[in-house]
């Protein structure tokens, strides 16, 4: 595809959630975090946003249980099913990013709010570039086994609200990352698999960030409607995520993410 000129932040957002070609969405977001950097984009507003993104024709989206499993030892199997499984989380948080500029920006925001969720983007789009990258040196490939959808399912329910999106995506889902990633870094290591393990540690520290973006943002939203963020983290997540929130937590990680205990730990 030829290089398509933005009239806004919004715009380019839109239209990267339109394009179904990983790695066309993955450079697009590259060059729309520069253009914003640099100044050569205006916040914007989005028309006509679809409630789902465009995706490739592969990987077949199916119900979990038919998603090969995750094991981690040293036949390559398994790791590829992990792998795989990651890069297909980061290419819906690439899409999650873009929507909330899309389907949520005020160009009366702070410029900070589009400044932390274009940084968020371009963050997960480097993620999804590593992880492909890393299957192809295992020869694989993004697309070669099946996925599922329950990413996107959050994004839907909560496609009306942005205090809704920030209390379940990057304050449920993305936390959930922190807790579960550090066991994952360990297992690939100890197989011997240093460059898998290497390529988490990244995406593990950048998570941290992209937890404590959607704090800060979700805590904005509560104080523009009056909100108790504690409380209305707990209402929102009882609403509107229909898992339950697993224990053991990453309390270091999430301490530096700036989410309190307090929250979690009383949670539904
Ligand atoms: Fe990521
Ligand atoms: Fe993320």
């Amino acid at each position: 595809m030829n290089d398509f000129t933005a009239t806004s932040l919004a715009h380019a957002a839109a239209h990267i959630l339109a394009t179904a070609e990983p790695a066309e969405k993955v450079r697009l977001s590259g060059l729309t975090a520069e253009a914003w950097r640099g100044g050569n984009l205006t916040p914007g507003t989005a028309n006509n946003l679809a409630d789902r993104p465009a995706r490739p024709i592969n990987p077949p989206l199916r119900p979990p249980s038919e998603v090969p499993r995750r094991r981690i030892n040293t036949s390559t199997t398994g790791r590829v099913a992990l792998l795989h499984a990651l890069a297909h989380i980061e290419l819906n948080a690439i899409d999650l990013a873009w929507d909330i500029i899309a389907r949520f920006a005020d160009p009366e925001m702070p410029r900070q709010f589009f400044d932390d969720w274009v940084s968020v983007a371009a963050e997960e789009a480097h993620h999804f570039a590593l992880l492909s990258h890393r299957l192809s040196e295992l020869d694989a490939a993004y697309g070669d086994l099946p996925a599922h959808d329950g990413l996107w399912e959050s994004a839907l329910v909560t496609r009306h609200d942005l205090v809704a999106r920030l209390a379940v995506v990057p304050l449920v889902l993305e936390a959930r990352g922190l807790d579960v990633t550090p066991a994952m870094i360990a297992k690939l290591r100890a197989a011997g698999d240093d460059r898998s393990a290497s390529i988490l540690e990244t995406i593990y520290l950048d998570e941290i960030g992209h937890v404590g973006i959607g704090r800060r943002w979700f805590k904005f939203a509560c104080a523009a409607r009056g909100l108790e963020p504690a409380r209305a983290w707990r209402t929102y997540v009882a609403t509107y995520f229909k898992g339950a929130l697993k224990p053991p937590f990453n309390t270091d990680a999430r301490d530096a993410a700036g989410v309190p205990q307090s929250w979690y730990a009383q949670a539904p």
